[in-house]
């Protein structure tokens, strides 16, 4: 059978780590501070920003938390933002997404300064890490690699496969996994024979967003498979894009969902929002 590769675990140690961090932080006098906005109340949102909010708590950063009604104008949001930006005791800000209809996405990840861009969202972030230069990762990528690094398994010279071309996942994870020196593809969509594609990967990053999707037929022997996708499948239990259970007997290491891939994006929210306060002094 293959290596279960455990986030759970790895982003709990993580987490232990930042908390030591901020600890010694604390005693030179530099504290961390996450402010968090959600407009509306979208309850996945709501889960996902008490989750942030939380892990903050644990690990001895604070957090302003700004809860937005639905009606709120986009020119109220950017103001805060603006003030945010402004305050010095804030080290990152984080607007959840997807924001109401009515507020233009783009330009709420351009207002919030690159600095404080702990989402790694930003234009200027994306860039930086387009050419190697210094600048805020998006956590669910960044938490990949972790995954991958802290499991043991090497990046440089193998083929690497993103299924999935987003700007929160596919396209930093195939700049992460280029600075890694792996080989990389990247598939999507309009991919013409996927399978052919996906088995040559030795690491296979699956962003597909289509439940079990990705069966065995679609993996070499041996491969690293992990698992982006989260979804209730028919039974109300949660699944990947990945048929785990398909997949398992001929990878070599694979990501279960959930406790794989989704608990390291908040570990790496963490982490940004610490390094931002280190950064600053
Ligand atoms: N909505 C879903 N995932 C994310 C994320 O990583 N950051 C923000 N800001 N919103 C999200």
């Amino acid at each position: 059978m293959p290596q279960i590769i455990n986030g759970k675990e790895i982003s709990a140690q993580i987490k232990e780590e930042l908390k030591e961090k901020v600890a010694a932080m604390k005693k030179e006098g530099i504290s961390v501070c996450l402010a968090v906005i959600q407009v509306g109340d979208d309850p996945a949102s709501s889960v996902y920003v008490g989750n942030k909010k939380k892990a903050c708590a644990y690990i001895g950063i604070a957090s302003l938390s700004y809860e937005l009604p639905e009606e709120t104008t986009q020119e109220e949001l950017l103001a805060l933002i603006d003030k945010l930006n402004k305050q010095e005791d804030v080290d990152g800000i984080l607007v959840q997404l997807p924001v109401p209809e009515h507020i233009d996405e783009d330009a709420v990840i351009r207002a919030i300064a690159p600095e404080k861009d702990v989402d790694g969202f930003h234009p200027q972030s994306m860039g930086a890490l387009c050419i190697g230069q210094r600048g805020f990762v998006s956590c669910t990528p960044a938490g990949i690699i972790q995954l991958l690094k802290r499991s043991g398994i090497e990046i440089a010279g193998k083929e690497c496969v993103v299924i999935g071309r987003s700007n929160i996942v596919g396209k930093p994870m195939a700049l992460l996994l280029l600075r890694e020196n792996g080989t990389v593809t990247v598939a999507h969509s309009r991919t013409k024979d996927l399978k052919e594609v996906t088995k040559r990967a030795d690491i296979l990053v699956a962003a597909v967003g289509k439940p079990r999707m990705i069966t065995r037929e679609y993996i070499k022997e041996g491969a690293v498979v992990i698992d982006v996708g989260i979804h209730r499948n028919e039974n109300n239990k949660l699944c990947g894009d990945v048929d785990y259970d398909d997949v398992a007997p001929v990878c070599s290491a694979i990501t279960p969902v959930p406790g794989g891939v989704g608990p390291m994006t908040i570990a790496m929210l963490m982490n940004n929002c610490v390094e931002s306060a280190a950064l600053k002094r």
